[in-house]
C-alpha cells in the first residue's frame, strides 16, 4: 500500500426526506443564497418549489441563477461570480447534476476573486479562497457532490477543463435518490457508464493495492447489478439509492486511496466534448472499451483477467488473454444493453478533427495514461478503432 492522506470534509445527507435539514444547514452559514440551477428539470419534478418553500419560510433570501448548460459554461461562472459580488450571497446553493454543482464551484471562488474566473480552469492562479457551497444532488453520474472538481467549458477557446481547491468542497451535500427517479434513460446511462469509469481509472492502476482493487470491485459490480434495473423501473428506490452512493463513492477518493489514476479516458473524453459539446459519458462510453482493446497486453493481461473474473463473471475457462477478451466484450455489451453508444459515429464525429484532439490529449508531455503510457499516435489509433 503507498503512503496516503485521506481527508474528505463533505458532509453527506443520504436519503429519504433529508431535504428537511436544508434551512438549518444554510443557517450555518448565513441567510443569503445563490440558487444555481439547470434548466427545467427541477422545476418539472417539483424540486425547485420545496426548495424556495423551504428556505422562504425560514427567512433565508434567495438569489436565482438558472439555466446552467450541460459541460457548463465559463460564461455562467462569470455570470455567477458577479451576482455573489453584488447581493452579498453567503453561500451558492447548486440543486442539479454535476453540471450545476461544477458550475456553483467555479461560481463560489470566483465571488472572491477579482479577475476572470477562466484564469482558475487555465491553471494561471489558483483560488485564495470560495463562498461556502451546498448541494442538492438530482443526478448519479459525477462524484462532484463529494469532491472538489468542478469541469467548465470554453467554447470559444475550445477547451474543457478540470479544475479544483481546497475551497471547493461542498460544506454539506443533500442526496435523496426520490430526486433522481426522473432522470430519464439516456442520462440514467450516462451516470452508469461515468460512475464505472471512474472507478476502472483507478482500478487498472500499475501498482494497485489489494484492499484499493476490492473497494473498486464492489462499486463497479453495485453499479452493474442495479444500474438496468433503474433504467427499466426509474422509481426503483433501491436501484436508485444504489446508483447514486455508488456514485459518490466512485469519486470521493476512497477508489484512489492508494492506487494511480491512469486518465487516458477522462483526459481524451473532455477534449472530445469540448469539441463536439457530447454528453460527458457518451465520451466515456465509446472511449473506454476500444482504450482496453487497445492496451490489453501480456504485461498487463493478469489485470485484465481479474477485471474479467470478478467485475464482470467471466467463466475462469480457457487461456488468460482468452479470458481478459471476454472481459473487454462484457463492457461492450453492457454499454450497449444500456443503450449507450460505442462508436463515435453514434454520436455523429468523424474523423476530420482526429490529429488536433490526439495533440490536445497529449498537451502535458510526451503521452497520456499511467497504466499504459500512450503516445499521440496511440491516441490517434485509439479513435480510428473507436470510428
Ligand atoms: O438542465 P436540467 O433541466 O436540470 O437537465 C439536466 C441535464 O439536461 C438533466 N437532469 C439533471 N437532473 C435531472 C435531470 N433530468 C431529469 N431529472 C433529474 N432529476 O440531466 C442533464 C445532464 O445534467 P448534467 O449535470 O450535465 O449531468 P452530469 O451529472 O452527468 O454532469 C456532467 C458534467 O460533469 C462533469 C462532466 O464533464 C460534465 O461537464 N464532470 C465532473 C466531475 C467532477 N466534478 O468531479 C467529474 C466527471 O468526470 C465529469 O467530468
Ligand atoms: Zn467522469
Amino acid at each position: 500500500m503507498n503512503n496516503f492522506t485521506f481527508h474528505n470534509p463533505v458532509r453527506v445527507y443520504f436519503g429519504d426526506d433529508k431535504l428537511q435539514e436544508l434551512p438549518d444547514l444554510v443557517k450555518e452559514f448565513g441567510s443569503k443564497v445563490l440558487l444555481v440551477y439547470g434548466k427545467s428539470s427541477i422545476k418539472r419534478m417539483g424540486l425547485y418549489d420545496k426548495v424556495v418553500d423551504l428556505l422562504q419560510s425560514n427567512n433565508i433570501d434567495i438569489v436565482e441563477l438558472s439555466g446552467i448548460d450541460p459541460n457548463p459554461r465559463i460564461e455562467s461562472v462569470r455570470e455567477g461570480g458577479e451576482l455573489c459580488k453584488k447581493h452579498d450571497i453567503d453561500l451558492v446553493l447548486a440543486v442539479g447534476g454535476g453540471s450545476v454543482i461544477d458550475a456553483a464551484k467555479g461560481i463560489a471562488s470566483a465571488a472572491l476573486y477579482d479577475g476572470d474566473p477562466w484564469d482558475f480552469y487555465s491553471y494561471k492562479v489558483q483560488s485564495e479562497g470560495a463562498l461556502p457551497i451546498g448541494t442538492i444532488l438530482t443526478l448519479s453520474a459525477t462524484g462532484s457532490e463529494m469532491n472538489r472538481g468542478s469541469v467548465v467549458t470554453n467554447l470559444k477557446t475550445k477547451q474543457k477543463h478540470g479544475w479544483g481547491s481546497p475551497y471547493t468542497y461542498p460544506k454539506f451535500s443533500i442526496l435523496d435518490p426520490r430526486n433522481t427517479f426522473t432522470v430519464n434513460q439516456h442520462q440514467t446511462g450516462c451516470g452508469i457508464v461515468d460512475s464505472l469509469t471512474h472507478v476502472y481509472e483507478f482500478y487498472f492502476s500499475k501498482n494497485d493495492n489489494y484492499l484499493n482493487n476490492r473497494i473498486c470491485e464492489a462499486i463497479m459490480k453495485t453499479v452493474i447489478h442495479y444500474g438496468p434495473q433503474a433504467i427499466d423501473n426509474p422509481e426503483n428506490y433501491e436501484a436508485r439509492a444504489n446508483l447514486m452512493f455508488g456514485s459518490t463513492l466512485a469519486l470521493n477518493g476512497l477508489t484512489g486511496f492508494s492506487n494511480t489514476w491512469d486518465g487516458f479516458n477522462h483526459t481524451t473524453e473532455h477534449v472530445l466534448s469540448a469539441y463536439y459539446d457530447i454528453a460527458h459519458a457518451d465520451g466515456l462510453a465509446i472511449l473506454g472499451p476500444h482504450w482496453m482493446n487497445y492496451i490489453l497486453d501480456e504485461s498487463n493481461v493478469q489485470k485484465f483477467k481479474e477485471f474479467a473474473i470478478n467485475v464482470w463473471e467471466v467463466e475462469d475457462r480457457g487461456t488468460d488473454m482468452e479470458i481478459a477478451k471476454r472481459g473487454i466484450q462484457a463492457v461492450f455489451d453492457f454499454y450497449q444493453s444500456i443503450h449507450m453508444p460505442t462508436q463515435l459515429s453514434n454520436v455523429n464525429i468523424d474523423d476530420k478533427e482526429f490529429d488536433e484532439i490526439a495533440s490536445y490529449a497529449t498537451r502535458y508531455g510526451e503521452s497520456v495514461g499511467r497504466f499504459k503510457e500512450l503516445s499521440k499516435d496511440d491516441v490517434l489509433q485509439i479513435l480510428i478503432n473507436a470510428k
